[in-house]
């Protein structure tokens, strides 16, 4: 069975996409130097490296496990560090990127999975709401530049190497394992701010509104790329559905049993207020659609968190 090295594998979405390829029977090794990912997510089905993606020793792990594929999520994923610390972002989602990429065309790799984002690079301005792939890419962060870069050197690398990939411009992902402590992940903050009976804040009149999509769907948008979407695509991954921060306050302070109200707070500099994503091409593709249904998913993130905590 194939090799897919995923790097970002104790993080969030990484973690579950390892434990579904090993599931579907692939060899499975991670690169990950756990700055954000934990242990405990960990496949031990998994072969781990604990490596900086920027690191020069990279090579010796593809000379090492000659992976068919690489599917790559790590990154520094915190748009407003990202913003604070435009040098460093670019550091790890840029230049580490690249040498990723600079490995897997040395070492034969057959195809590149990449984790964009459709919230952070079509940004404010564009009126073609659900946002598809041909939409103007007006990214309003350095995450979101980099993301965008990201893709574009995957287009150079196919180009002049031949080096096959599919670029997944994800929604607001959520769902078990989510870091609550984190700035991004409204939804596993809000739950564990209401299971420990804090006081809930939101930005702006909480109208904003965004694309959630649940974890298990983005893995399976994942692990169908290996082997469809050749050619150099770019996908939106999402479910074409906005949905506002207040309704998810009224959907998780049911869930969790939270009697509070949120405390409005003024609206922060630069947020995008309106984003979904048109799936078409996802369905077309990959015969992708999102299964999980909102409020089905939050009850599971509910559940998670409940024991989790
Ligand atoms: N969560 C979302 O809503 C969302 C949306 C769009 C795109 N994405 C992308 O999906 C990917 C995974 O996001 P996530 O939400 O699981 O985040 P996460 O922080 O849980 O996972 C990222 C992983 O990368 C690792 N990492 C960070 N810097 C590294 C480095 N220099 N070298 C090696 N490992 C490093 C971290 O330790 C962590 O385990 C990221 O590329 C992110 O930009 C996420």
């Amino acid at each position: 069975m194939a090799k897919v090295l995923v790097t970002g594998g104790a993080g969030f979405i990484g973690s579950h996409l390892v434990d579904s390829l090993i599931k579907e029977g692939y060899q499975v090794v991670i690169v990950d130097d756990l700055s954000h990912g934990k242990k405990e997510n960990l496949n031990s089905q998994a072969k781990f490296y604990e490596m900086d993606i920027r690191d020069s020793r990279l090579e010796e792990v593809f000379k090492e496990e000659k992976p068919d594929y690489v599917d790559h999520h790590a990154a520094q994923m915190d748009i407003r560090k990202s913003v604070a610390d435009p040098q460093f972002d670019a550091e790890v989602n840029i230049i580490g990127t690249l040498n990723i990429l600079e490995n897997c065309r040395k070492h034969g790799v057959k195809k590149v999975i990449f984790a964009s984002s459709g919230g952070a690079i079509y940004g404010e301005g564009n009126d073609n709401l659900p946002f598809d792939e041909k939409s103007l890419v007006k990214p309003l962060s350095p995450y979101g530049v980099g993301k965008c870069t990201g893709e574009y050197y995957l287009y150079f690398y196919r180009e002049t190497y031949g080096l096959d990939f599919t670029a997944l411009r994800y929604g607001n992902v959520y769902g078990p394992r989510q870091d609550p402590e984190g700035e991004a992940g409204v939804i596993a903050i809000f739950i564990r701010a209401m299971l420990q009976n804090e006081s809930i804040s939101i930005f702006g009149d909480g109208e904003q509104l965004r694309d959630y999509v649940y974890v298990e769907d983005v893995v399976r948008a994942n692990v169908l790329s290996l082997n469809k979407g050749e050619g150099g695509d770019v996908i939106n991954i999402g479910t074409a559905r906005g949905v506002s921060v207040n309704e998810l306050f009224k959907n998780l302070a049911e869930i969790t049993g939270f009697p509070g109200k949120p405390v409005y707070h003024p609206s922060r500099a630069g947020e995008i207020l309106k984003t979904y994503l048109n799936f078409s091409r996802a369905k077309t593709v990959l015969g992708w659609r999102p299964e999980m249904t909102l409020e089905e998913g939050l009850k599971k993130t509910g559940d998670y968190f409940k024991k989790n905590l």
